[in-house]
Parts: C-alpha cells; sequence; structure tokens
C-alpha cells in the first residue's frame, strides 16, 4: 500500500516507541510506576515511549511544535504545525497486563487535523487517516457502521473515577444511555474507542474531560471514515472542551440528543 511520506513518518515513530511498550508490557509488574493525581498513574514506560516519539518526529520534521501528555508543549519555529501526543493511551489497562492500549499521534496545521494514527503495539493493529484520503486498518479501508437506530447500537462510554468531573452527571448520563442502545461498553483507552468507531466496530463513543491528547489522531480517523465528531454541545470544540461524542450521522445525532436531555 502507497502511504503519503507524512504517515510514513508518523508510522516509523509508532512502530518504534511501540517495539519498546510491548516489551514493558511483557514485564509489567518490573516497571516503576508513580501517581500522578488520584487513580492516576505513570510509569517509566509512557516517559520513555514519548521521548521515542519526540525524537522520531522531531528528527524528520523538524522545527514543528510538540505537546504531549508527559512532557507538556515544546514551541517550535514552525508555528503552523504541531504533533499532539499520547505516548501511551490505556495506561490502566497496560499496568493491569490488559492488552488494549494505543500510541496515539496526531498532526495539526493551523489549528485543523489534518492527520492521526493510533497503534496498538499488543496486537499490532494500526489504524491510519490523512485529511481527504480516507482512514485505514493496516490496508484495509474504514467505514463506520451504517446501523441506523440507538437499540441496535453498541456504544463505548468511559467510567471517570470519582475524583474527577461531576459524577452525579456521568452517573446520569450512564442510566439514560444504558435505556436506549443495545449494549454499553468501557474499554479504557480514548484513542482506541474513536478508532474502532471508525472501523464500525463500535456504532459511537462519547466522554467528558478528555485531553487533546486522547482524541486528536482518533478525531482524524472518525471523521476519514464518514463519521460524525462534536463536543456535547454539537460544536466541533473538542480539543478545548475535553468532551466528545463520536458516530455514524444517525447514531451520533440520536446519543446527542439523549445526553443534552440528560445533561
Ligand atoms: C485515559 C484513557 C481512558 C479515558 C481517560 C484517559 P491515559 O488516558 O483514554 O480511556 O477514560 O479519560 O485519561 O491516562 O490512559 O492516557
Ligand atoms: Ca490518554
Ligand atoms: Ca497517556
Amino acid at each position: 500500500m502507497l502511504r503519503s511520506a507524512l504517515l510514513n513518518v508518523m508510522i516509523k515513530a509508532a512502530h518504534k516507541a511501540g517495539r519498546m511498550l510491548k516489551r514493558d508490557f511483557g514485564e509489567v509488574e518490573h516497571l516503576q510506576v508513580s501517581l500522578k493525581g488520584p487513580a492516576n498513574f505513570v510509569s517509566v514506560s509512557d516517559r520513555r515511549a514519548e521521548e521515542i516519539l519526540h525524537e522520531e518526529l522531531d528528527r524528520a520534521r523538524p522545527g514543528y511544535g510538540f505537546v504531549g501528555e508527559e512532557g507538556g508543549a515544546r514551541e517550535g519555529s514552525d508555528k503552523t504545525h504541531r504533533w499532539i501526543v499520547d505516548p501511551l493511551d490505556g495506561t490502566m489497562n497496560f499496568l493491569h497486563g490488559i492488552a488494549h492500549f494505543a500510541i496515539s499521534i496526531a498532526l495539526e496545521r493551523e489549528g485543523t487535523i489534518i492527520a492521526g494514527v493510533v497503534y496498538n503495539p499488543a496486537n499490532d493493529e494500526l489504524f491510519t487517516a490523512e485529511r481527504g484520503k480516507g482512514a485505514f486498518l493496516n490496508d484495509q479501508r474504514l467505514r463506520v457502521a451504517a446501523r441506523k437506530r440507538l437499540a441496535d447500537a453498541v456504544v463505548a462510554c468511559a467510567l471517570p473515577h470519582p475524583s474527577r468531573g461531576d459524577v452525579a452527571l456521568v452517573r446520569r448520563e450512564h442510566v439514560a444511555v444504558l435505556d436506549e442502545v443495545a449494549g454499553l461498553r468501557r474499554f479504557g483507552a480514548a484513542a482506541l474507542d474513536l478508532a474502532w468507531v471508525a472501523a464500525g466496530r463500535l456504532d459511537a463513543y462519547w466522554e467528558r474531560g478528555l485531553s487533546p491528547w486522547d482524541m486528536a489522531a482518533g478525531i482524524a480517523l472518525v471523521r476519514e471514515a464518514g463519521g460524525f465528531v462534536t463536543d456535547l454541545d454539537g460544536r466541533e470544540t473538542m480539543l478545548t472542551s475535553g468532551g466528545i461524542v463520536a458516530g455514524n450521522d444517525d447514531i451520533h445525532r440520536a446519543l446527542l440528543r439523549v445526553l443534552k436531555q440528560n445533561a
């Protein structure tokens, strides 16, 4: 499959960091882990992966800005481009030996996300998307699911720790959505939730309180697979509001309606 130079740069970086994460995942019980906040763990693997990604991306595209979960924002001389990176999305899964985690890399140009890569090194699933060129799982073209009714939909959500956000609101939303859908799931890696919506495995996904690195690459994937992404107000300000609702046209609209009724 012929890929653009840009995607090749992103994929090469993801593969390099992915090899390290896969090795660490095999000996997870020996990793040094610290606490960033209540139930918010970070391991040496998160930090090492971010350094590898920064080094690789910066070498290939010197001057681009870089924002990563662990190292924060690093200004570049090129103010029009910025990498948005989660070196390990799904840290809790990773630390518990659950093979559902990913590296997430997005490139923003003048405030628009133009490419996204989400890579799960544990099963070698590589999700890629570039603006106007479609979304892919390895070399297979992706399309969001075609289901039309919320009653037939499998939807992913989050179960945030009680220390984060409006617990009563989140619980209200869960009960309301559970009443309307065929199945509700919590997988624990936002980037993969979005990739799975793009792949049509999930009909929709929503979450509040995310950071840009959790969702930037996944947004590119869902859009390029023909899906819709907004925040919980129906606006395209996901990266600043931290809320996200993703799905195909019908399911996205229906889910947003249920969420708004319970806000
Ligand atoms: C977390 C995961 C999780 C989501 C949290 C994120 P991390 O990211 O994406 O699914 O519910 O809100 O913070 O900490 O594992 O990179
Ligand atoms: Ca994350
Ligand atoms: Ca992370």
